[in-house]
């Protein structure tokens, strides 16, 4: 097995390029099975989950691969409804995103139950609620989700009883191919579902987001285009975590301002020197001082940024609370933090952290993000850390170890015997 090993205590100096946004990337690979022609996605990250995306639309009987760097070329006019990549839909969250796909372009689906990170219970009720809206017929039987709808998908208006950005996609997609005009209300607001509406309009859609609302006219028959998605904005505030840890001057190129802005704030009242550049951040982290978090859906504090955030606050002076009510029990990094030395209590859905010395140690990924943060705190530590389970972390951060490495980071892939 492939373990990262981390020498800490060096300064961080110089540019990192952010990659692009592997939650907009998954679910408009997904969607490239509403369009029957060619689809060309630039600036799609090379993570585990995209490749694996690929080879379950592969799977299907689509054209679907890197055809440059970062760049996917697909055509799913020759798929068929049934998959045989299963065992790849058990391993990512973002397979859920099959269920609208399919049901709109073939009126079934049949699929395991998704996987992915495992930071407490993930159920989908809301999507299944949302498709028996539209007409469809759902079941969960055995670890299979099966779901067909005799007619044409329509309803005038779904209300998701919770913000969920997976529940909101889904019926972006089942709902870009039904029948006449419908209205989503409660939605995720998330860069990712925009970045999902703006692909489908490139397609020729009808979708509009006003506020918390998605109006989704169907009817159209979606065509062939090329898009390009969105920077990475998790990527972007983690390496903000590193810089804050590590000191010194970071540079994070190409990110969105606008996705980042309630962030930055919070960044900027620890003692965070920003400069904002057009798409650039340029930072200077000295001594920073602790706060105190909620996690809320965008644009609130966002739970994917959360355990990153938890090792920052350990080299912060005073610490601080991290309260996660999207994710309550995400805290199985707190186990491995505290090998480390950390001064951390998880009380409930809340993470109570005070200044700390940390030093290396042997570590395991829990989960992607939970495999950022370890990154973060063997970063600042004493000594030698060894991080196992490095498969979560290459799931959604490219190049992780080269990007540190080329900014003075003490970090290499080892792989194992
Ligand atoms: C997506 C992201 C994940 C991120 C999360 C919240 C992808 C592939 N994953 O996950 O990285 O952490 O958004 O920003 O984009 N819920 C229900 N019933 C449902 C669906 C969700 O109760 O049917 C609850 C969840 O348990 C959670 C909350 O709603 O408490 C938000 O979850 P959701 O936004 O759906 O997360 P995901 O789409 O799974």
């Amino acid at each position: 097995m492939e373990k990262i090993v981390i020498d800490g205590g060096s300064r961080l100096n110089g540019s990192v390029g952010i990659s692009g946004m592997k939650n907009s990337a998954l679910p408009i690979i997904f969607a490239s099975i509403l369009v029957e022609d060619d689809c060309v996605i630039d600036n799609v990250p090379r993570v585990s989950d995209v490749f694996n995306a690929l080879e379950i639309l592969r799977s299907m009987g689509a054209k679907a691969e890197f055809c440059d760097l970062h760049t996917v070329c697909i055509n799913t006019k020759n798929i068929g409804s049934q998959l045989g990549a299963k065992d790849l839909v058990c391993k990512m969250r973002a397979s859920s995103y099959l269920m609208g796909a399919l049901l709109s372009r073939f009126g079934k689906v049949e699929i395991p139950m998704p996987g992915g990170c495992n930071f407490g219970a993930r159920p989908l009720d809301l999507h299944f609620k949302g498709f028996e809206k539209m007409g469809a017929v759902c079941e969960e039987n055995q670890g299979f989700i099966r779901i067909v709808s005799k007619k044409k998908l329509n309803c005038n208006k779904i209300t998701l009883d919770k913000i969920s950005v997976g529940a909101t996609i889904n019926m972006v997609l089942a709902l870009a191919g039904s029948k006449g005009t419908s209205v989503i209300e409660n939605c995720a607001m998330e860069p990712h579902v925009d970045d999902l509406i703006c692909f489908l309009n490139n397609c020729g859609a009808d979708i509009k987001r006003i506020g918390t609302s998605v109006i989704c006219k169907g009817d159209n028959r979606l065509k062939g285009t090329r898009y390009r998605i969105y920077p990475d904005m998790i990527e972007a505030l983690t390496y903000l975590t590193f810089a804050g840890i590590c000191k010194g001057q970071v540079h994070i190129n190409g990110v969105v301002l606008q996705h980042l802005e309630n962030e930055i704030r919070i960044f900027k009242k620890m003692g965070f020197d920003i400069c904002a550049d057009n798409d650039n951040l340029k930072i200077i982290a000295k001594d920073i001082s602790g706060t105190s978090v909620v996690t809320a859906p965008y644009p609130g504090f966002p739970t994917d940024l959360h355990p990153q955030f938890a090792a920052l606050l350990c080299f912060s002076n005073g610490g601080g609370t991290i309260k996660d009510i999207v994710f309550p029990t995400r805290f199985a990094y707190v186990n491995e933090l505290l090998k480390m030395g950390a001064k951390i209590k998880q009380k409930e859905n809340t993470v109570i952290i005070e200044r700390s010395e940390l030093f290396g140690a042997g570590l395991d990924a829990t989960d992607l993000r939970a495999g950022a943060a370890l990154i973060a705190a063997a970063l600042g530590a004493q000594g030698k850390s060894e991080i196992n389970n490095v498969n979560y972390i290459v799931r959604g951060y490219e190049s992780i170890v080269d990007k540190i490495a080329a900014i003075g980071g003490k970090i290499k892939l080892v792989k194992g015997e």
